[in-house]
């Protein structure tokens, strides 16, 4: 029997109380909108990003990495589009000076936080890029931005990689890294956030080709979450309809997840036409274009781009891997069924004893796996104390270490979600676990 109710204030607690995620800043009172990961949660995180990563460049033969700096000339966001366009419709409780977002609250109720009704000021625009201000002197001259997305960063090294590498249309480039938002509505733990990472990919494709890969695209990338082990049942297409189309988009369709608040964004894919690179041919003066080596045409390719948030896919692996569950004899465990390769922690290897060399040949065991695995060693408490911890953490295998591991070198491996254990040698461990986490399918 299980009681899945995940909220977000469980995750929240479960995250501080483990090492996943704290406050930023915490011993000042903390800054709204800003997070911090801990020792599990850095883990997790990279972890996720390596899984994207792999999927998309080790998996694909047409996408190739690269790695952009956050600060770009300003001359990139006003051809983006996003100095113009890239603000969000904002009002003021003229009382409280309480900022909200338009189209989050209903401007004929009275103010949520003071109360007072009539008091919003008409909506204004305000850009959502951070500015900050390149070297001694603080003109207009001297200021950049924090980029707002990653993608700028692949759109003006288009000409680069098709110069330096072997990539031939259609191809995609992918990209890991920071973005900045100046949001005002912030709630919502690590799910919007004013600094947060994105995994963009921008597939470049012959105009005309754009709608078959679009295609291909969201299916690829929903099937991704379920490889990742994430449950079919909480994710679904949302396409934008006319008013929500961001400025570069021609079509586009969110993946959601049912997050513990309800339905939300959590990937972007987005047609994009030839939108950034036309634009960036523009502002730059320099040509954009691609020859085409078989037909010798020569054109500005469309793309298609794939958006998604790794600080909010954290959340999404969070909510979905969080079950309390109720155990025979009115025990209960919290579990995070985490699918191992994206676990913070693999295999935790625990001595049943300390002593007669138990404690030893345990920190044998670790050693060995570790090349491999990322490990955890665990000599403290009752041993069911123990797998509970490491059933909180998300630990798909845990390793006992018994006297009839001296005698026969075999221990028992146990498993995180059935709580099943089997008997295993020790010279075999390696592999086994390799095998369990091919063979890994979520629980249902
Ligand atoms: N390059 C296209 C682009 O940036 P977007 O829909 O604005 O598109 C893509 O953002 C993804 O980035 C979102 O689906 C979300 O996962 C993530 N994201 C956007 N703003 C965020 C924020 N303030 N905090 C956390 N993640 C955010």
């Amino acid at each position: 029997m299980s009681n899945n109710t995940v909220t977000m204030e469980k995750l929240v607690s479960l995250c501080k109380r483990r090492g996943f995620i704290y406050q930023s800043s915490e011993i000042y009172g903390g800054l709204s909108g800003a997070w911090d990961y801990g020792p599990l949660g850095v883990e997790l995180k990279n972890r996720i990003r390596d899984f994207w990563w792999k999927e998309m460049t080790q998996l694909h033969d047409n996408i190739v990495g690269i790695d952009a700096a956050i600060m770009m000339h300003p001359k990139v966001w006003e051809a983006s589009g996003h100095v113009a366009n890239f603000s969000d419709p904002m009002v003021d409780c003229r009382q409280c000076k309480s900022r909200f977002r338009a189209d989050h609250i209903d401007l004929a109720a009275a103010c949520p936080v003071c109360g007072t009704k009539g008091s919003f000021t008409e909506p204004r625009e305000f850009n959502l890029m951070f500015s900050t201000h390149m070297g001694p002197v603080k003109d207009d001259a001297s200021v950049v931005y924090l980029r707002p997305e990653t993608a700028q960063g692949i759109f003006v090294n288009f000409k680069n990689v098709t110069q330096t590498s072997r990539v031939k249309i259609p191809f995609g480039i992918a990209q890991v890294g920071k973005a900045f938002r100046n949001e005002v509505t912030t709630k919502n733990f690590i799910f919007r956030t004013l600094e947060f990472e994105q995994m963009e990919m921008q597939f470049f494709v012959k105009p005309g080709d754009e709608d078959a890969w679009f295609a291909y695209w969201k299916q690829s990338r929903i099937d991704y979450y379920s490889r990742l082990g994430i449950d079919k049942n909480k994710l679904r297409f949302h396409q934008h309809g006319e008013t929500e189309l961001a400025h570069y988009a021609k079509d586009a369709f969110d993946i959601e997840f049912f997050f513990p608040m309800g339905w939300q964004e959590l990937e972007g894919i987005h047609s994009r036409t030839d939108f950034d690179l036309s634009r960036h041919q523009e502002f730059s003066g320099k040509e954009q274009n691609y020859l085409d080596p078989e037909t010798n045409e020569r054109y500005i390719p469309y793309v298609i781009e794939t958006s998604a948030g790794l600080t909010r896919s954290v959340l999404m692996v969070l909510s979905d891997a969080y079950e309390e569950e109720a155990l025979d004899g009115g025990d209960s465990r919290v579990v995070m069924h985490f699918h191992p390769d994206v676990a913070p922690v693999t295999a935790a290897v625990l001595p049943l004893v300390k002593k007669d060399g138990i404690a030893e040949l345990s920190r044998e065991i670790e050693q060995e796996l570790r090349s491999d695995f990322n490990t955890f060693y665990d000599q403290s408490g009752a041993i069911g104390r123990r797998y509970r911890r490491m059933d909180e953490i998300g630990t798909p295998f845990c390793i006992t270490v018994d006297y009839q591991s001296k005698d026969d070198k075999t221990v028992t491996l146990r498993f995180r979600d059935s709580m099943e254990q089997v008997r295993v040698p020790i010279a075999d461990l390696t592999a086994r676990i390799r095998q369990e986490i091919k063979a890994y399918k979520r629980v249902e």
